[in-house]
């Protein structure tokens, strides 16, 4: 088991990627605190682990507000008694460019996208610094990577959290403490399944990954496991995309077989 005896935190734990992440990361050993804004959601992940035998507990928590991502941390002490690994996996996104996004919307993003990953950091280092080291991981996007036209605040916060992840690796590596951050592709997630119900969305989404499918939940979590374990000992300030070849893949299609014209 790579995560044996290891005490992990995973936001968003309710759902998606995070949910598939925290089952994860307790069939490898671990005992996970879930947290969720959605307190119910993060209970259901907890029982579901328990009922295959691992160990885990729930927490609802606003990653986005300071005194909530202290209680988080706390909560995690409490229960488990330490802290190895926090996976900032939590995040949302809305639509809009520049003339459309409300500000109210702008600030969402980036508290939710970005600010949580500062504040998981802010609050966890202290923990993981006790235990000789540990890892933080943090849900970017491909998003990140490259613009994505009306997404201009997720695509932002992405690259925000790629950087933020770079920066905060050179303050922590003497420490121990790994960060990394993940670069998904599409991935088969409630948000993401709602909006390829529209089956001209879902066709360029299947186009755009070079392996001609989406990605599942439990193909980002394996990544996560990775990073959290030790297998990853020598990996920090990484961004790693894992994206069913998206991104290796020319705008232009493959050569005699181009993209259809928009
Ligand atoms: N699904 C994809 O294709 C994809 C691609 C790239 C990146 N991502 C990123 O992956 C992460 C997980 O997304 P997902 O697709 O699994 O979505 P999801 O909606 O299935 O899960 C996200 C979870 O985060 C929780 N959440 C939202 N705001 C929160 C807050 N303020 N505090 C605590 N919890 C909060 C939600 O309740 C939800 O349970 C996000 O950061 C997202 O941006 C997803």
């Amino acid at each position: 088991m790579l995560l044996k005896n290891k005490i992990a935190i995973v936001t968003g734990g309710g759902s998606g990627i995070g949910e598939a992440s925290a089952i994860r990361f307790a069939e490898e050993g671990a005992a996970v605190l879930v947290a969720d804004i959605r307190g119910h959601k993060a209970e259901q992940t907890a029982a579901e682990i328990t009922a295959r035998g691992g160990v885990a507990k729930a927490v609802e928590v606003n990653v986005a507000e300071d005194a909530s991502a202290a209680a988080m941390v706390d909560a995690c002490i409490s229960e488990f008694d330490g802290l190895d690994v926090i996976y900032n996996n939590a995040g949302t996104i809305r639509l809009g460019n520049a003339e459309t996004l409300s500000v109210e919307d702008w600030d969402l993003v980036m508290g939710v996208n970005v600010r949580s990953v500062f504040l998981g950091a802010k609050y966890a280092v202290r923990h993981l610094r006790a235990r000789g080291g540990g890892a933080i991981i943090n849900t970017a996007s491909i998003s990140g990577l490259h613009g994505d036209g009306n997404g201009i605040v997720y695509a932002a916060s992405k690259a925000a959290v790629i950087n933020l992840t770079r920066a905060m690796s050179t303050d922590y590596a003497a420490a121990g403490i790994r960060v990394n951050a993940i670069c998904p592709g599409s991935i088969e997630t409630p948000p993401v399944v709602r909006m390829n119900q529209d089956p001209k969305v879902l066709q360029r989404n299947l186009n755009a990954h070079a392996m001609g499918r989406l990605g599942q939940p439990e193909e980002i979590a394996n990544a996560a496991v990775w990073l959290a374990s030790d297998q990853s000992s020598f990996v920090s300030g990484e961004a790693i995309v894992v994206d069913g070849g998206l991104r290796a893949r020319s705008p232009l299609g493959d050569l005699g077989n181009p993209l259809p014209v928009r």
